[in-house]
């Protein structure tokens, strides 16, 4: 059996062996923790001077190769490029994009840099499986340097309509070095869609629909690939003994003596302007304003733990967070009674999972998100007999799949208050219906589901690359 080689710049913390906040990390931890195979990228430091080198460091079936970055390297690959221009675009924030010529020259750089720390660790039967918006033009640079093995990519985040990605001034270079993969994955069908409009339009080239959930065939800039939608999971029953065995822990006890019988919404997100937080608390406000019934009797958790936090775009955002919850609880507090609970912290799963099944109302509202795993989270979380409602931006990639879920527009601030008032309320029955659709849902495309197919259509793609286009 070949070698999985996963590439990713965010790398789970090897120390705690467990994942670090963002889906990225927690999905491919929970994908690779059961094949075993060699996890390669950043090690999470910023260094001065000194050239970076590899470490390397078995921990059970894993074996994880991380390097770290000089301080120019950081600023233009990773809070450049990648962070100030691709994640905004392809988040639909371009009144967020800054582009500077140099960053991309910087994240190019990198790539190509990586690329040559990982080849003196390849086999030639390795299968390498290269993940997220940071690393797009890493096949390149791998077959550059020679490397002729299956290259797979997978994109964690929104693929955005090509009417917003013209606004990266290099999109058509990162539209060809996509190609240069011999399959691409993406979270959800309108993702797949929008990259096969951009070829098709934008680049000249030709799509050809798979037969029968075959992969789309694309051919572009000279060569033929082939790209689908494999939307990532969770494992839902692990999520459930966790949830279940974390009530009786010290945090999900004190959470619970503390709301004293009041109802509970939660949430939890890096603390990202694409999530929707602002819009989220303005909501919760408006259903306090509109049923006051629910004041002193519903109490709204929101988990955020900072992230990106040199960047100007997520200082403003944590400024204006503060001030919105500051306004809030100022305008309802009581004595006894704080409405938005708003934690900068990280907690371990378990905690997550039990806050989650203690809660009545799931709430995930991001402007947009590839997936976010939360929700999916949330859902597993739940007990069966008695489970909460989750509130689901329609902008999610889960909203495609979980559809038991209250789906709501995350601007629609009445939209979104009328879905937490008609979800604190939901008979039992109905919250009975639609857990047992979801739950089903995300059974049947666990995470090792969404592994398996990715990688039977790498290794099956072998071959691919010598058709030609269709006249
Ligand atoms: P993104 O990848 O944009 O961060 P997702 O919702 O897909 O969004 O994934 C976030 C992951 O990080 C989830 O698995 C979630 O449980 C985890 N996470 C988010 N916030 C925290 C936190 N405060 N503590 C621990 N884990 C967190
Ligand atoms: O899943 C989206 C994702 O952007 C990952 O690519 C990333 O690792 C994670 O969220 C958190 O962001 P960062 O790695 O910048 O802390």
């Amino acid at each position: 059996m070949s070698r999985l080689i996963i590439v990713s710049n965010r790398v789970a913390p090897i120390s705690e062996g467990g994942p670090a906040a963002g889906g990225l990390a927690v999905g491919v931890y929970d994908a690779l923790k059961e094949t075993g195979g060699m996890w390669f990228g950043w090690s999470g430091e910023v260094l001065s001077s000194t050239p970076p080198h590899i470490d390397v460091v078995e921990r059970g079936p894993v074996t994880f190769a991380t390097i770290g970055l000089v301080r120019r390297d950081y600023d233009q690959y990773y809070r450049g490029f990648s962070n100030a221009t691709l994640w905004p675009a392809f988040h639909y924030r371009a009144d967020l994009i800054q582009y500077d010529r140099h960053d991309f020259e910087g994240y190019c750089r990198v790539n190509a840099w990586l690329a040559q720390q990982l080849v003196p660790l390849l086999r030639e039967d390795d299968v390498i499986w290269v993940h997220d918006y940071h690393l797009i033009p890493f096949a390149q640079a791998l077959r550059a340097a020679g490397v002729k093995n299956r290259l797979g990519f997978f994109l964690h985040i929104p693929f955005p309509a090509p009417q917003v990605l013209l606004s990266v001034p290099p999109h058509r270079a990162l539209v060809e070095a996509l190609c240069s993969f011999d399959l691409l994955g993406f979270q959800t069908v309108p993702d797949l869609r929008a990259f096969c409009e951009y070829v098709v339009h934008e680049a000249g080239g030709q799509v050809e629909a798979g037969a029968d959930k075959a992969p789309t065939l694309v051919h572009a800039f000279g060569r033929t690939l082939r790209a689908q939608a494999y939307p990532i999971g969770v494992y839902p029953d692990e999520i459930a003994q966790l949830a279940k065995a974390g009530t009786r822990g010290k945090p999900a006890r004190t959470m619970k003596a503390t709301l004293h019988e009041r109802k509970l919404i939660m949430s939890v997100d890096r603390l990202d302007y694409s999530k929707g937080l602002v819009e989220r608390f303005r909501a919760f406000e408006r259903l306090l304003d509109q049923v006051p019934a629910y004041r002193n009797h519903v109490s709204f958790v929101q988990i955020a733990p900072p992230t990106r936090a040199d960047m100007h775009a997520y200082q403003d955002i944590r400024l204006r967070l503060e001030s919105e919850s500051g306004r809030i609880n100022g305008r309802f507090a009581e004595l006894d009674w704080t409405p938005i609970r708003y934690i900068h912290r990280q907690y371990e799963r378990q905690v997550l999972a039990a806050l989650f099944r203690q809660s009545h109302v799931g709430y995930v509202t991001p402007l947009r998100d590839g997936m976010n795993l939360v929700a999916k989270e949330y859902v597993s979380a739940q007990d069966p007999d008695d489970p909460g409602v989750l509130v689901l931006s329609r902008f999610a990639g889960a909203a495609q799949e979980l559809t038991g879920a209250l789906i709501v527009n995350p601007i629609d601030i009445d939209g979104m208050a009328d879905a937490l008032a008609q979800g604190l309320a939901m008979p039992l029955a109905e919250r009975r219906a639609r857990y047992r659709d979801m739950i089903a849902q995300l059974r049947e495309n666990n995470v090792s589901v969404w592994r398996d197919n990715f990688l039977r259509d790498l290794k099956d793609g072998e071959g691919t690359a010598k058709r030609r286009a269709p006249r």
